[in-house]
């Protein structure tokens, strides 16, 4: 029988602890070669442009961004926000539907908090961002995986979940997902807002990583698809830095003001001198500038890694071709078992994310998800030839 804490609630008891943070244990030694973390790569992080930003929010404004201020945001980082959605993807976003929040993550467990009853449907991507299975998961909702493919969400699969349940959410990054690193073609875009239009499911456009495009041009956003439905998610932490936690939710009126409330009683506000920062920084510094230079450095990390895998996996492993983003997907032969593989490539000292926990229904033992963005092309291909070998060996044993 299970044993139950009387400490905690049934909503904490019931979510696993992060496998990925368990797995990122192992590579915090320094020896170990490491396609595990979704970090950004830290040598891109703007250090002096930072510094001189916060000296000139001391500098300016120190009283007023030490102080208590309004739920919705820093106005100017909004506009700012409201300006780039116009001229990147010609969206008209006004600043009143604009919440700035502690990461895009917060975002999601404000969307949680705000729109889950226990058991209410949510649709979510099969293989998952995982962040956001275990944020939903708090509110305890019933999961529909949909599977996603090179091309993205499968359709019909989506209208079967729509025939079966009447889903408050579909959460979906059709932009260089996570884990796949996939992008959902214009076609499957349309053919998905097709599929959700008439319905009352709101889908989440989560899109930390739509900047970080190496090739190929940008396709539609759901939320210009599918305005009325579409409630988007977008961060700063990939194309600046993590650290700061700052996120936002595009979101209309009516769910905008209960997402204020949720936000309220969470944390009152996110940090105000971080946001006046990031507002300095945009201010004093092209983001164009800045985001190109992690793209070129992105995509060459991503054409190593792809050029490492060609000469060194065998050939019977299929691999995802990132348009851009910060990871790759790989498929093991069937019958090969990534926690399996794991096991040998730590004691080689190189390490992968397992893809079993991306699936909530648990039943596919052979992907692993590789991040590029952390390792020089070098480190890449001695890793890679590292996992190859014990690929082979495996294969060999099967
Ligand atoms: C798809 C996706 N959504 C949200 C997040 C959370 O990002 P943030 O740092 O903005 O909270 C991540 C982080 O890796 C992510 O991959």
């Amino acid at each position: 029988m299970k044993q139950v804490n009387r400490m905690f609630s049934d909503r904490i008891t019931d979510v696993p602890r992060s496998f990925i943070r368990e797995i990122l244990k192992v590579a915090l030694d320094p020896s170990v070669i490491s396609f595990a973390g979704g970090l950004p790569n830290r040598q891109l992080f703007p250090i002096e442009s930072l510094k001189e930003a916060t000296c000139k929010v001391f500098e300016t404004q120190g009283r007023d961004v030490l102080q208590y201020a309004n739920t919705e945001g820093h106005v100017g980082l909004r506009e700012y926000i409201s300006a780039r959605y116009h001229e990147k993807a010609n969206l008209v976003v006004p600043v009143d539907d604009i919440l700035i929040t502690s990461g895009s993550q917060q975002g999601l467990d404000l969307l949680g908090k705000t729109m889950l009853n226990d058991n209410d449907a949510v649709i979510i991507e099969e293989p998952g961002y995982l962040g956001a299975i275990q944020a939903f998961s708090l509110y305890r909702p019933t999961f529909f995986p949909v599977p996603v493919c090179l091309e993205g969400m499968d359709p019909d699969a989506l209208k079967a979940v729509l025939a079966s349940a009447r889903p408050k959410i579909m959460y979906s990054v059709p932009n260089f997902q996570n884990p796949m690193g996939i992008s959902y073609s214009a076609h499957n875009r349309e053919a998905l807002a097709m599929v959700l239009e008439g319905t009352d499911t709101i889908l989440i456009e989560d899109d930390p990583y739509g900047e970080l495009r190496f090739f190929g041009n940008a396709k539609p956003s759901f939320k210009s698809l599918l305005p009325k439905n579409t409630v988007l998610l977008g961060s700063f932490s990939k194309s600046l830095v993590p650290g700061l936690r700052l996120g936002w939710i595009v979101a209309q009126s009516e769910l905008m003001q209960k997402l204020i409330i949720a936000k309220q009683a969470t944390d009152l506000h996110t940090s105000h001198f971080t946001q006046s920062i990031v507002h300095q920084f945009l201010l004093d510094n092209s983001a164009d500038e800045h985001i190109r230079m992690i793209r070129d450095v992105y995509g060459h990390q991503c054409k190593a890694m792809q050029s490492s895998i060609h000469k060194s996996f065998p050939f019977e492993v299929a691999c995802t071709r990132p348009e851009g983003g910060m990871f790759l997907w790989a498929e093991l032969p069937l019958g090969i078992a990534a926690i399996d593989l794991f096991e040998s490539a730590v004691r080689d000292k190189v390490v992968f994310v397992p893809g079993d926990p991306f699936y909530v229904r648990g039943e596919r033992h052979n992907t692993l998800r590789l991040n590029f963005s952390c390792s020089d092309e070098q480190t890449i291909e001695t890793g890679i030839a590292r996992l190859g070998r014990a690929i082979r060996k495996l294969m060999e044993a099967m």
